[in-house]
């Protein structure tokens, strides 16, 4: 019987390594033969330790196991899907992931993430095959023509970004993923990289084919050993059954990677900062012009896309543009990764095409808040988004429906909060994160996010002249921000706090919140 246990890091944090073990112990110890495999995870972090086995019906779920529990599933005989309190049935049929659309998820959960042949045998691969046998234009106008966009957070068309780099002759290129995954609530970069981390190989890989690139980099956040070792070991597989290497697929194309791990600074995640590090000196911003794509690591042209970007690419080669393309809505074409996190009774990842509403996210995936009472905001996209009232819940989800609302889809980040939220602290928060990540180099950010946090502090603390005042300068400083600092950082910080300002404006009046 093959029993399969994440080897996820969310995983591991509930107890999955107790959880193999005891069920190794107890197998050996009724001399039962089972196979373990350590998959991803699905998903559906409030049942991990998920645990599921292989039946003829198909893999029975499972969760969440304690290693207590252990025992009981055996007398259940659970090997054979048998009856138990924690028995969640077919894991296909669980709702949360049978009305998922999984297409850059497709394998997480379901492969060995270590194990080549079993990526092999689930379609992987074929992605490149396609891309080997087209010229680097046709794979570069695939990407464009599937409405792809960067899902890193800036949305930005990715078949646009490689014909940049396609267009410029050098002698070096690169291919550099941004797998510094930094913002609050923000975890498919890291489920990619440990439960399907030949998917992002494979993507890499055509991107280097799409542009003559010969080298590549993944730029790995400090904070996932567990995204490292699943890498790297799936680099050494590539490159010893020639899908890596100087000739890959016997089709004397080079394409070489590494991975190369940050130091813990949330700005190495913006790409000119990103760059430095990799080139061994400190995380500060570049200006830009010019941009990566001309002149990027090392003074070479260069993509960066994120992880996601570019673990979507082999499904596009494999199935054609208009198979992704015919996902979405509008202009934002494709499935999403959300992260569902913060109040929320379930928590996890949902792959979803552009245009569900955030109330079905919230309410239909999430359902509801943890702790019962009502929503109040909710931010997406990181600590930078704009905190959403919950009169707004019916948005959809898609990159112009946000910008309209003054909001932004970023990375699929999803926070829930409920009404016992101090919006004026999340406010003072999102300058205060500001002022720490801050790389220095220009004015409005090293300088603006700290005086932000004191005018914030003045007006929760002052009196009613004191406050309005406070409010003044507040919004002025904001202003100065968005509109005079070098990235994103800075640019954004503004964000949440003028959203708080302009939704929840009583809890800067020192109005009582709701009792908890
Ligand atoms: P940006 O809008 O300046 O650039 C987007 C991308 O397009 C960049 O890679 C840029 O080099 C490229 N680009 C622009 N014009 C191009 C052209 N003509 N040819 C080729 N490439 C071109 O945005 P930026 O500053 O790179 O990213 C900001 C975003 O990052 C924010 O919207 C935020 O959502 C996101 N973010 C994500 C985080 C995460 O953890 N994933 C953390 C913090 C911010
Ligand atoms: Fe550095 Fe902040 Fe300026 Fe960005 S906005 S370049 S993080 S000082």
């Amino acid at each position: 019987t093959i029993v399969y246990v994440p080897h996820d890091a969310s995983a591991l944090s509930l107890g999955a390594d107790a959880v193999a073990k005891a069920i190794q112990a107890e197998a050996a110890s009724r001399n039962i033969d089972v196979r373990m495999v350590r998959n991803g995870s699905r998903g559906l972090y409030w049942l991990e330790p998920m645990v599921e086995v292989e039946t003829p019906a198909g893999r029975v779920a499972y969760g969440p196991v304690q290693p207590t529990d252990v025992l009981g599933l055996f007398d259940a005989d659970f090997l054979h899907g048998g009856d138990d309190v924690l028995k969640l049935g077919l894991t296909e049929d669980i709702p949360w992931l049978k009305s998922q659309q999984r297409l850059t998820f497709a394998r997480v959960g379901i492969v060995d993430p270590r194990n080549l042949d079993d990526y092999l045998a689930h379609d992987g691969y074929r992605g490149l095959a396609a891309a080997l046998t087209m010229e680097p234009a046709a794979i570069m106008q695939a990407v464009t023509d599937s409405g792809l966009r960067g899902r890193g957070g800036a949305a930005f068309p990715a078949g646009i970004k490689w014909k940049t780099c396609l267009d410029v002759s050098a002698d070096q290129k690169y291919i550099v993923c941004n797998a510094d995954e930094g913002d609050s609530g923000t975890f498919s970069d890291r489920m990619i990289m440990e439960g399907d981390p030949f998917v992002l190989i494979e993507g890499m890989t055509i991107a280097g084919l799409a542009v003559g690139a010969t080298r590549g980099y993944i730029y790995l956040r400090i904070e996932y050993p567990h995204a490292q070792r699943a890498l790297q070991a799936a680099i050494d597989t590539a490159k010893a059954r020639g899908y890596l290497g100087d000739n890959i697929c016997g089709s004397g194309k080079a394409f070489h990677l590494e991975v190369r791990m940050g130091a813990g600074a949330y700005i190495c995640g913006e790409e000119t900062s990103l760059l430095e590090s990799l080139e061994g000196k400190r995380g500060q911003v570049r200006f830009k012009p010019p941009l990566p794509a001309i002149q990027g690591l090392f003074g070479k042209p260069t993509v960066i896309n994120n992880v996601i970007t570019l673990a979507t690419v082999p499904i596009i080669l494999d199935r054609g543009a208009a198979f992704y393309r015919d996902y979405g809505t509008g202009k934002s074409r494709g499935t999403l990764p959300l992260q569902l996190a913060g109040n929320l009774k379930r928590t996890g990842l949902v792959e979803r095409a552009f245009g569900l509403t955030l109330r079905e996210l919230i309410e239909g995936y999430g359902g509801g808040t943890a702790s019962g009472r009502p929503v109040r905001a909710v931010q997406v996209g990181g600590p930078l988004g704009a905190y959403i009232p919950a009169s707004q819940l019916d948005t959809p989800i898609d990159y112009e429906a946000f910008a309209a609302i003054g909001g932004m889809v970023g990375h699929g980040g999803v926070v829930v909060f409920d009404d016992t939220v101090d919006m004026a602290a999340q406010a003072r928060f999102a300058m205060e994160f500001c002022a720490i990540e801050s790389c220095g180099k220009c004015t409005p950010c090293r300088i603006g996010s700290t005086r932000g946090v004191e005018v914030i502090d003045r007006i929760v603390a002052g009196d009613d002249a004191e406050k309005a005042r406070n409010e003044v300068l507040l919004r002025d400083l904001c202003q100065t921000m968005v509109a005079g600092s070098l990235c994103a950082l800075g640019g954004m910080a503004p964000f949440p706090v003028l959203s708080a300002l302009d939704h929840f404006h009583e809890d800067f009046e020192g109005k009582k919140h709701p009792p908890l």
